[in-house]
């Protein structure tokens, strides 16, 4: 997630079981084109085998160079964006932008499966709009062109985030394509994560937006999938304590300025539900010295019972 998935939050989220993650989608153009602040996409400290690189962008060339530099910086693992409703990039012709063209979808994809040796994926929509449902099409096509596994999120380009992912669409999916597919959408909840995977048949769900706020979700579906009782989530100081060391994590990576900037929204998240939230995300919001963001996310989360009152 563009934002949201960097190195510090992927290690909070492997710490909560999470067992596959993807970078922030990258630009394939700037990279190519040696952008310095988009080339630090790929100098990632917490590489491994568990960490696909996204990228996004339209031109074959382009793909295949920024492909390359991925694999040469080590990522095992190259996934394509073919979702991104966002108007920027679905105006380079990027992103959902894609799903309007297949074929020159398949192109993209071709380009990259020729310099990534490890695994190649593609994350798709449904369709551009309603009326342009194509998501077996594109499956096909992109399966011809080599890729190892889809991702599907069943909503269209024109739907945004609005509406219901249609899991229908994956279902279907997991009949016609020969890879294996990946389920995402509105997954809110491990026992939601573990209906989906065992109704839809699907190799592996993705979730989302419901990581930003219980990270611990991962680790709950795990129990769940293997036939136990999912455990319950941490308790408050527990996830202060997860919070602070993500804030720890990024202020290594990133310097204590930026890190505490950008820390302010998922304490934010993570403090959602909880009585006095309002004021303890105001309280955050100026904030400027680790040490002190680190102080009042322990004062709220350590003065919360267990219970959450
Ligand atoms: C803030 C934000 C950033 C996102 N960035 C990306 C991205 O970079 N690449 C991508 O494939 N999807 C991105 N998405 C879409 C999610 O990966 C996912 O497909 C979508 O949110 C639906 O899943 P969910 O209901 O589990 O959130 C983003 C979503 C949000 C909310």
């Amino acid at each position: 997630m563009a934002g949201v998935t960097d190195a510090a939050f992927r290690q909070r989220l492997r710490r909560n079981g999470c067992c596959r993650l993807s970078t922030e989608m990258v630009s394939a153009a700037a990279l190519a084109r040696g952008n310095r602040r988009t080339l630090g996409y790929l100098a990632v400290p917490d590489l491994g085998p568990d960490l696909e690189v996204q990228l996004f962008g339209a031109n074959p060339a382009e793909l295949a160079e920024a492909g390359a530099m991925a694999v040469d910086a080590g990522f095992a693992a190259v996934d394509l964006n073919a979702g991104c409703p966002v108007k920027k990039v679905v105006g380079g012709g990027a992103g959902a932008a894609l799903l309007r063209d297949p074929a020159h979808l398949g192109r993209c994809l071709a380009a990259l499966r020729r310099v990534v040796p490890g695994q190649l994926s593609v994350k798709i929509r449904a369709g551009w709009d309603a009326a342009s449902i194509n998501c077996t099409q594109v499956a096909r096509i992109a399966a011809d062109a080599g890729v190892d596994r889809i991702t599907l999120h069943p909503r269209t380009r024109s739907q945004g985030y609005s509406g219901l992912a249609d899991w229908s669409l994956v279902e279907e999916l997991v009949r016609e394509c020969r890879v294996p597919v990946v389920g995402n959408g509105d997954i809110d909840s491990a026992a939601v994560a573990v209906e989906r995977l065992r109704s839809s048949g699907c190799a592996g769900v993705m979730v989302g937006r419901a990581a930003l706020g219980q990270p611990w979700l991962f680790a709950q579906a795990a129990e769940l999938w293997q036939g136990r009782p999912a455990g319950p989530p941490p308790a408050p100081r527990q996830i202060g304590e997860d919070l602070v060391a993500q804030l720890r994590d990024l202020v290594r990576w990133k310097g204590e300025r930026v890190a505490v900037v950008e820390m302010r929204k998922f304490v934010a998240w993570g403090a959602k539900g909880f009585v006095g939230v309002a004021e303890f995300r105001r309280s955050t919001q100026h904030v400027t010295e680790a040490r002190e963001l680190e102080e009042r996310v322990h004062g709220f989360f350590d003065a919360i019972g267990e219970e959450g009152a």
